[in-house]
């Protein structure tokens, strides 16, 4: 279901060209759980975006369901991410003065849904993350962890095929990282493709690993 040839991400530096990634080839499939590992800097948040949608490769061709993303114009690209891509960034990236509930439904709001239907989606969404006690509070008022699950309902809410998370536990401490392998097990056996970017060895460990992406200097070397 992601198909991925040949890709380039470079950037202009002076005269020189730097390599991000380099030459990439890969595939995974539906319901895979893959990592992506390497050192910082390897090129593991560059790869994700591009698979999320939210960069562009400089070539190369990659697909997601079909759908040829390299050729996707802006708009349909926006589209395109915000319906099949479930993204938990590195940061949240929440809307801090809104609540818990209010930033799960967002990603709604171009669906010209049923209040009803939002209803029903963003607390099946929080209940699978585990934050439904928290959806009405505001979410700068969380903790790191409370944040993180309030991105894990946003991600799920579309009922997104694909979720990709940016160095999911770097942020977390050991009770919180526990509680985040749970859930991504829970999404794992809901059949989600899952992306994670990591250098936490933690995640070697996990016996539900189906590819470990080894990057090194942008190229893919296992
Ligand atoms: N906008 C940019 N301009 C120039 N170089 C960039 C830009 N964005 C990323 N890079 C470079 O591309 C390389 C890969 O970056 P990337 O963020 O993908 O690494 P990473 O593996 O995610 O690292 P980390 O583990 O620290 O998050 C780095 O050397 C980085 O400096
Ligand atoms: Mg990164």
């Amino acid at each position: 279901m992601i198909e991925i040839k040949n890709l380039n991400r470079y950037y202009q530096v002076g005269k020189e060209r730097f390599y991000a990634i380099r030459d990439i080839s890969l595939s995974i499939k539906k319901g895979e759980f893959v990592l992506f590992h390497g050192v910082s800097g390897s090129g593991k948040t560059t790869l994700l975006s591009i698979i999320a949608g939210v960069d562009r490769p400089s070539s190369g061709m990659i697909s997601v369901n079909n759908e040829l993303i390299s050729k996707l114009p802006d708009q349909h690209l926006s589209r395109f991410r915000n319906r099949e891509i479930g993204i938990i960034f590195q940061h949240y990236n929440l809307l801090e003065s809104l609540t818990v509930y209010d930033n799960v439904s967002a990603p709604l709001i171009p669906e010209r849904l049923s209040l009803k239907e939002i209803d029903k989606r963003v607390k099946k969404s929080l209940k699978i993350a585990n934050i439904s006690h928290k959806a009405n509070s505001i979410a700068s008022t969380l903790s790191g962890g409370e944040k993180q699950r309030c991105a894990i309902a946003r991600a799920l809410v579309t009922d997104a095929s694909i979720i990709v998370c940016d160095e999911p536990t770097a942020n977390l401490d050991r009770a919180n990282i526990d509680i985040f392998l749970d859930i991504l097990k829970k999404l794992h056996k809901l059949n989600k493709t899952i992306i994670v970017s990591t250098h936490d060895p933690i995640f070697q460990k996990l016996d539900y690993i189906d590819q470990i992406i080894h990057l090194e200097d942008g190229v893919l070397v296992s």
